[in-house]
């Protein structure tokens, strides 16, 4: 039988997780949504232990579904931004997370623009590191919570035709959900201005499409992509009102299919990527994305760091 304990490891990302490692987070996660430990009168629970969220990059969604879930599991929560901590006076990330430790912190959720920070904290800390977002690398409680409602709406993953959609060259959305997708069988086309969807993606096993129709025609899901500003360091497309007419979903012209769900890890900039009313409507799941966060998250924290 396949080992799948967890315990006191870092979550990193979902490259290296295989399927089964995977289906076993997905399926915990699903037991706490529909909360089947109270109904067995056994919950697991994470009463004693001290989580600090150090967030190192703005966040609205990933850090307040960790502290729900950290908080909902009984555990403290301590949430630390970069402007607030010693990071500002020049202390190391290195030597940050050593004195979190030093204060009694059982594990460390980690959010960082450079990519491979939680692998490198997980080198040199004896608490679990939990990925919550390095860079453009990886992004891999997001993709959990997008496979997560992907297979409630969907079904089985296999054959199942993902397109994502926006800027895949900065996005670890994209890198973790191209991951996970793939594990489990799905069709996935990426697209998006060529200028945004790196080169060689075919080689994943993934095909590529520069041509929103064409990418979005047969698509059961499509999860869009924020223009991800804040790690460019070019242009590259003329303008938002260029990439919103080339590759925004709209509710006419380039529509999806009337069975097609709508994935979007947020924050949203409507009116381009998406429009308003689309973003609104029974197609979109995006905020059950947001809810179902918070039950992945649960099943993260209890998994590696009970
Ligand atoms: N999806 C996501 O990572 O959103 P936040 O940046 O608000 O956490």
């Amino acid at each position: 039988m396949v080992n799948l304990s967890k315990k006191g490891k870092s979550f990193l990302g979902i490259k290296d997780l295989s399927v089964e490692e995977i289906t076993h987070l997905l399926d915990f996660a699903s037991e706490f949504k529909l909360n089947k430990f109270k109904k067995r009168n056994k919950t697991p629970s994470l009463e004693g232990k001290r989580i600090v969220n150090l967030f190192l990059e703005p966040s609205t969604r990933t850090r307040i579904a960790f502290e729900v879930a950290t908080k909902s599991l009984g555990a403290d929560i301590i949430s630390i931004a970069e402007k607030s901590s010693s990071l500002t006076k020049g202390e190391s990330l290195r030597d940050t997370a050593s004195n979190i430790q030093a204060l009694g912190a059982d594990a460390i959720i980690l959010r960082h623009s450079s990519p491979g920070s939680a692998q490198y904290l997980s080198n040199l800390i004896n608490v679990p590191i939990i990925n919550a977002g390095d860079g453009a690398h990886e992004h891999p409680s997001q993709a959990l919570l997008d496979l997560f409602t992907l297979r409630e709406k969907l079904g089985d993953l296999r054959g199942k035709r993902v397109t994502i959609l926006g800027d895949i060259l900065f996005s670890r959305v994209a890198r973790s959900n191209i991951w996970g997708l793939i594990k489990f069988g799905a069709q996935v086309t990426l697209a998006g201005p060529s200028t945004l969807v790196p080169k060689k993606m075919e080689e994943f096993g993934v095909s590529v499409s520069y041509n929103l129709q064409e990418a979005i025609n047969d698509a059961e899901a499509i999860m869009l992509l924020r223009i991800q500003h804040e790690r460019q360091t070019q242009t590259h497309f003329p303008s938002l009102e260029e990439y919103s007419k080339m590759f925004g979903l709209k509710e006419s012209g380039c529509k999806p299919g009337t069975n097609t769900i709508i994935l979007h890890p947020g924050p949203i900039n409507r009116g381009v990527e998406i429009d308003s009313n689309l973003a609104d409507s029974d197609q979109s799941v995006i905020l059950d994305q947001v809810s179902n966060g918070v039950s992945v998250r649960k099943a993260i924290l209890y998994e590696y760091c009970s």
